[in-house]
């Protein structure tokens, strides 16, 4: 059965090109180049207009489209697309001038000065709306033009403002929330260091010269900063409706920024895109370069952005074209590093591949960032070539459209969560590492080829064969019973140490963790945890004939839980110190299915052959029936009859990989495979089956 979704824009079904484009820091006959150089890129599609805003209102009220009118046709001319955005990120030092309410206020009280971009106040009314009336301008102006294709909201929104309408919002928001100062009290605890509110104006946001111990606090302010983000969003989606009520809106979220719970934002965007800036050929801590483990830390990022929008393709809204130079050390991309690590995006699940920027600017911050356009201003660079070579590559690949994948597998990766594990104190201080544990789970799954959606605690469950929850310290109210559901119609659930402690208002569940029908489904309680030291190590010793056939001993690293087996049965003991033989991995048999408990933080050893077993036993689906080579990814698109899989090399060596008797065509350059296949360095290949 085919299974598509349609392309972001009917009127252009294909793979998107291009980059941020700022026409207005430049001149026509500079116009007439670029879009000369568009062509020869490869380029299809420019996001135009996202600092914009003193260009087309240089004054209150005055409003100066003739630039942009002329960039648009002059798209339109070119058999290009506008990524036409609304201007919000950055506004004009006149509006700054006039409304100093529209600055932002930090949480130590002072107004910043006009300066910097996102430097606005999320409540303001006179911010709002002037965003509605630019937005509503443009969307009047634009909304039927032939080169628009999607509206770009403003640009990685992000911050939070403390002034006097934010706090008032605040507390507005906890009263819709609680009713009560006594349902609040209880739910913060606020008892605790006689923290006991009697009025709601006393309540502030969290603040480094005020309140930072109250946990709920912490938490509802980071739920009312996404909101209010949502909402200052729906107000720009609201004046872009009014006009052009059928374009499709996206925004450039980034990746697992923990300021904004994307999940809440999602649903309100027709497509989700995100901006990807990895700091490939970073050498680490021992001077080796693992590019390896970087690009399954991208994949992750890459398929959380698929996984928003339940499987639709989503964009790369930016990318660089080599060196990025907000880094440490602005590292040229190696050779064939652009195209591997562009079409990674697309094979797990982009539509687009686009850069930040077009033509590198002439002044100001980021002049030296990369560009597809370098300040020598012609196409004679290594730099262009790569980027036409992507853009002739995308071309080759116009049925992958609008396909997916529906993968067994899914790992929670839960912004709230992470808000209030790392916001606890103990059992170590500051990052608990969760969003590293997740990270190191889903790369068991990268090594082997086999696709993963990422999720947060909120989503269905149960269309996976396999769930993966490490670290769930937060269960939110049903997520439980939604688990234990799952494993009693045959799932396998793999939870892990300092799982089940804490509610949604970050209150400890009492009677032992982890709390809640997470208990009953592990048969397994835990009395204590024990943190490690960096550098400390227990150890894993597997039963001899343990079902999952795990060799061992493997090291045991960050913490310890010393857990109780109550129905479940015991699969690994600790090999060291004074629970030495008490149980680091058990499994129980609940339902039809079975919930696996890692008590410690195994090595990546450890969770290879964990997961080496379990995709096994499970028959989950793989992206190739290959054995991939150590470095080389495989990851699949289909639109539910014809299948894609994108074979990618990410060793600085060539590799060999046996595709067996099936045989494919290389969608990129039309050979047939079968048998053993050389990949080169950094080498992609697009098999169609
Ligand atoms: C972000 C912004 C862009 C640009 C790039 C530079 O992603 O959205 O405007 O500043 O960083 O890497
Ligand atoms: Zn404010």
């Amino acid at each position: 059965m085919k299974d598509t979704y349609p392309p972001i824009n009917g009127k252009a079904p294909v793979l998107l090109h291009g980059g941020d484009y700022n026409p207005d820091q430049w001149t026509p006959g500079v116009w007439e180049e670029d879009m000369r150089l568009m062509k020869l890129a490869h380029c299809n599609a420019m996001s135009v207009g996202i600092f914009a805003w003193a260009a087309l209102e240089p004054a209150e009220g005055r409003f100066t489209f003739d630039w942009l009118d002329r960039i648009m046709d002059m798209l339109a001319e070119n058999e290009a697309y506008a990524v036409l955005a609304t201007p919000s990120g950055a506004r004009p030092a006149w509006l700054a001038r006039t409304y100093p309410e529209v600055l932002r206020v930090r949480a130590n009280r002072q107004r910043n000065l006009f300066g910097q971009r996102h430097n606005h106040c999320l409540t303001s009314p006179v911010y709002r709306q002037k965003t509605y009336t630019i937005n509503a301008k443009l969307a009047e102006r634009y909304g039927n033009h032939p080169a628009l294709l999607i509206w770009h909201l403003s640009n990685e929104y992000n911050g939070e403002c403390h002034c006097d309408m934010c706090r008032a919002a605040f507390r507005a928001w906890l009263q819709a929330k609680y009713g009560t100062l006594d349902a609040l009290n209880h739910a913060w605890w606020t008892a605790f260091w006689s923290h006991t509110y009697s009025d709601w104006g006393e309540i502030d946001p969290p603040s480094e010269i005020g309140e930072t111990s109250v946990h709920g606090l912490n938490l509802d302010w980071k739920r009312f900063v996404t909101d209010q983000t949502t909402d200052f969003m729906r107000n720009e989606i609201a004046a872009l409706r009014t006009y052009a009520p059928n374009v499709p809106v996206t925004t450039n979220l980034m990746g697992t920024f923990p300021g904004l719970n994307y999940w809440k934002m999602a649903p309100h965007l027709d497509v989700v895109a995100w901006d990807s800036y990895p700091r490939w050929h970073k050498p680490g801590p021992e001077g080796t370069v693992d590019d390896i483990g970087l690009a399954s830390e991208v994949a992750f990022v890459h398929d959380i952005n698929r996984s928003l929008k339940g499987g639709r393709p989503f964009m790369l809204m930016e990318s660089v074209t080599s060196a990025t130079n907000w880094m440490d050390a602005a590292k040229v991309k190696r050779p064939g590093m652009h195209a591997l690590s562009s079409l990674q995006a697309v094979a797990h699940g982009s539509d687009t591949v686009q850069y930040f920027q077009w033509r590198k600017s002439r002044g100001s911050a980021e002049k030296f960032h990369g560009a597809v356009v370098d300040h020598v201003g012609h196409e004679k660079t290594r730099v262009f070539r790569d980027v036409a070579d992507v853009g002739t590559k995308l071309e080759k690949l116009g049925d992958i459209v609008g396909t997916t994948v529906r993968p067994d597998v899914a790992i929670i990766y839960d912004w709230e969560n992470a808000w209030a594990l790392n916001d606890a104190q103990g059992p170590r201080r500051g990052d608990k590492g969760y969003l590293d544990a997740c990270k190191r789970h889903y790369r068991a799954f990268w090594d082997r080829g086999v696709p993963v959606d990422v999720i947060d605690m909120d989503q269905d469950f149960t269309k996976y064969k396999v769930l993966v929850a490490p670290m769930l310290y937060m269960v939110r109210p049903g997520v439980d019973e939604r688990i234990a559901a799952f494993v009693k119609a045959g799932g396998t659930l793999v939870a892990t140490y300092w799982s089940g402690i804490v509610d949604e208002n970050d209150l400890v569940f009492l009677g032992g963790w982890p709390g809640g029908k997470l208990r009953k489904v592990l048969g397994i309680w835990a009395e204590e945890i024990d943190a490690l030291y960096p550098g400390e190590a227990n150890q894993i010793v597997p039963d001899e004939d343990n079902v999952l056939c795990l060799s061992g001993p493997y090291a045991a690293h960050d913490y310890c839980d010393l857990v109780h087996v109550q129905d479940a049965e015991v699969l690994a003991t600790y090999g060291q110190d004074f629970y030495a033989g008490r149980p680091a991995l058990t499994v129980n048999h609940y339902g039809e299915g079975e919930a696996y408990y890692l008590a410690t933080n195994g090595d990546d050893r450890f969770l290879n052959d964990l997961y080496g077993a379990l995709c096994a036993d499970l028959d989950v689906l793989r992206s190739l029936r290959a054995d991939l080579p150590r470095g080389v990814s495989a990851q699949l698109r289909s639109d539910g009859e014809r299948t894609f899989v994108f074979v990618m090399n990410f060793n600085a060596q060539p590799a060999s990989l046996d595709l067996g008797t099936a045989s494919y065509t290389d969608l990129l350059t039309g050979e047939v495979l079968t048998g053993v296949v050389e990949l080169g360095v950094y080498d992609v290949k697009v098999l169609a089956a």
